[in-house]
């Protein structure tokens, strides 16, 4: 038995998260996860709520929450619609667990004390209206290249030139409008990055299997300009993980926080330990520590591309800097945009179709199905109505759940609802298991190598084959010869269902439950071999016909949702 350890990047805790972040990360890596459980493998499987910085901070304040209490209940929500997704975490945590103060601040003490750690002064702007020092892209003003009059302190957004916020001309704070600005001296603590930038390459070197899109955007980081830069991990802010130098007081920082993105990867492992205490003491060290167990374990990364250099470069650098013996990525899978019919997704614009939105208007399998098969994975992918309402009725409608209802309802009707005796399978049976064989050891291969379009293209396959059969056996002419016969063919029609189910769990683990309770089997183990796969269920065994598997998606619904979707959310 295999131990997999996977994560999926940590979606930030301000707001509902839209569909192009949940194929970005954490669908796929669910999918890998309920893959690997499925053929019997140990899987840890975590992910989180992102909850420092100053974006928390400033969506509390439109909450008119204190921001624990505002992280507190959007990290409850975004549980239940991870939940109605059928995300199978073993645990969804929250980096400003008491589990994370403490790992965070002993990586920044173990960092120090390795020299790795920098203390640097250096000019920030303050703005006396909100009270608080402004982060870059938090101060407006007029691009000095292009004249721009709202290009953001970091960067101009419509000449993209980058930018320093002195760079601009009357400047303002971007939460208030005040131009009451001030640039005051503040101190920083900056990770030594550069001092491990051999360590990160020879690292990266040895990563012979990662994809192209994962090692290049390392790379650039790397060797582009003046190579890797050092970075400040702290803030001045209220809210975050107070800046200590492992138990002791760091003097001169006091006041500070550790920034967002320092914290946020050791939530990974904080996490782990978070689920070993709601376990009421498991062991999350055989998970994290190569000294204590993990080094059997294989660590999958799951995320979406802007995230890569952080995965890569920053949080590789934390551990290795560390000196400990800490569990590192094994293989990075990173995923390109999926655009919202003819342009981004957004959540600041509330442009696309949100979480809780899509569950709406219908089931998680659904959704699920289409991200999966339609995943930008080589390139930025495409949502438009009409694709997901094509992919949807034919995929799942036409293909699948047209198999199950023909199968399992004309049993019914010349049969009754137990799986008919007599007869056994031929030459056309045995080229279908033929078939189904080379494609199932083609989908594990595929899934096995996360390459999530092609494992769906070889599971619609699979599904396709089994449809094509039944039209060229057609039971229901054989019906009226030879009795026997049709009941075979129905029988491997009915083994099918059960095949169906158990190789479709990881894609659509609702549907395949219900295509499973039907057979009347809780757990159908994984298949090994296809020609007993295809005859495990044996006559007499009782069935039930699944209610409405899936429904076709109507010109009116998909005309329906594009207008209403059509607009920006409030
Ligand atoms: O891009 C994002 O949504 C970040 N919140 C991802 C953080 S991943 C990690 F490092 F924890
Ligand atoms: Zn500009």
């Amino acid at each position: 038995m295999q131990r997999h350890l996977i994560t999926s990047a940590i979606p930030y805790i301000n707001g509902i998260k839209h569909l192009g972040n949940l194929i970005g990360s954490q669908l796929p890596a669910d999918l890998y996860a309920r893959f690997q459980r499925a053929r019997g493998n140990e899987v840890l499987f975590l992910c989180a709520t992102d909850e420092h910085g100053t974006p928390a901070e400033l969506a509390a304040a439109k909450a008119g929450k204190p921001v624990a209490e505002y992280c507190a209940e959007m990290h409850a929500v975004q549980a239940r619609i991870a939940d109605g997704f059928g995300l199978s975490f073993d645990h969804f945590g929250r980096s400003s667990s008491p589990q994370n103060h403490t790992l965070t601040q002993h990586f920044a003490g173990r960092l120090a004390d390795a020299g790795l750690i920098s203390e640097v002064s250096e000019k920030q702007v303050y703005s006396n209206a909100d009270g608080r020092y402004l982060p870059d892209r938090y101060i407006e003003g007029t691009c000095p290249n292009c004249a721009y009059d709202k290009a953001r302190g970091d960067q101009c957004e419509n000449c993209t030139k980058q930018l320093d916020p002195t760079d601009l001309i009357e400047p303002r704070s971007a939460i208030s409008g005040s131009t009451d600005l001030e640039v005051r001296e503040t101190k920083h603590l900056y990770l030594r990055q550069s001092a491990l930038k051999d360590d990160l390459d020879a690292w990266i070197d040895s990563k012979k299997d990662w994809p192209v899109l994962t090692t290049s955007i390392a790379k650039k980081w790397l060797h582009d300009g003046d190579g890797l830069q050092d970075r400040g991990i702290t803030r001045d802010l209220d809210w975050g993980i107070p800046v200590r130098r492992g138990d002791a007081d760091w003097p001169g920082m006091e006041g500070k926080v550790f920034y967002v993105w320092f914290d946020a990867p050791i939530e990974y492992i904080a996490c782990a330990g978070e689920w070993a205490d709601a376990q009421d003491g498991a062991n999350w060290e055989r998970w994290w520590r190569t000294d204590k167990g993990a080094d059997d374990v294989r660590y999958t990364q799951f995320m979406g591309k802007d995230n890569v250099p952080f995965h890569t470069l920053s949080f590789p650098a934390t551990i290795l800097g560390s000196g400990e013996p800490w569990k590192m990525v094994d293989h990075l899978k990173s995923f390109n945009y999926l655009n919202y019919d003819g342009g981004q997704f957004s959540t600041s614009q509330g442009r696309g179709i949100f979480m809780d939105q899509a569950l709406e208007l219908l089931p998680a399998d659904y959704w699920r199905w289409w991200l999966l098969s339609n995943c930008p994975e080589t390139s930025d992918s495409e949502f438009t109505w009409e694709l997901f309402q094509q992919g949807v009725n034919k995929d799942l409608a036409d293909v699948l759940g047209n198999f199950v209802s023909r199968v399992t309802k004309f049993c019914r009707s010349k049969f009754g609802e137990a799986v008919p005796s007599g007869g056994s399978y031929g030459p056309r049976e045995d080229a279908l298991i033929a078939d189904l064989d080379a494609r199932v050891a083609r989908y594990m291969a595929m899934m096995e190598a996360m390459e999530v379009r092609k494992s769906a293209q070889e599971l619609r396959a699979i599904w396709a084959a089994g449809n094509e059969y039944l039209q060229a056996a057609a039971p229901w002419s054989t019906i009226k010869e030879d009795t026997d016969t049709a009941a075979m063919q129905i029988r491997l029609g009915l083994n099918l269902i059960g095949l169906y189910a158990v190789l479709s769990s990881p894609f659509i683990p609702g549907a395949s439950k219900q295509m499973a309770d039907a057979l009347g089997m809780a757990d159908i183990p994984w298949p090994s071999d296809i020609r007993i796969a295809v005859e495990a269920i044996d006559a007499g065994h009782e069935f039930s016909v699944p209610e409405n598997l899936f429904a076709k998606i109507s010109d009116e619904d998909r005309a329906g949702w594009e207008a209403r979707f059509a607009g920006i959310r409030s």
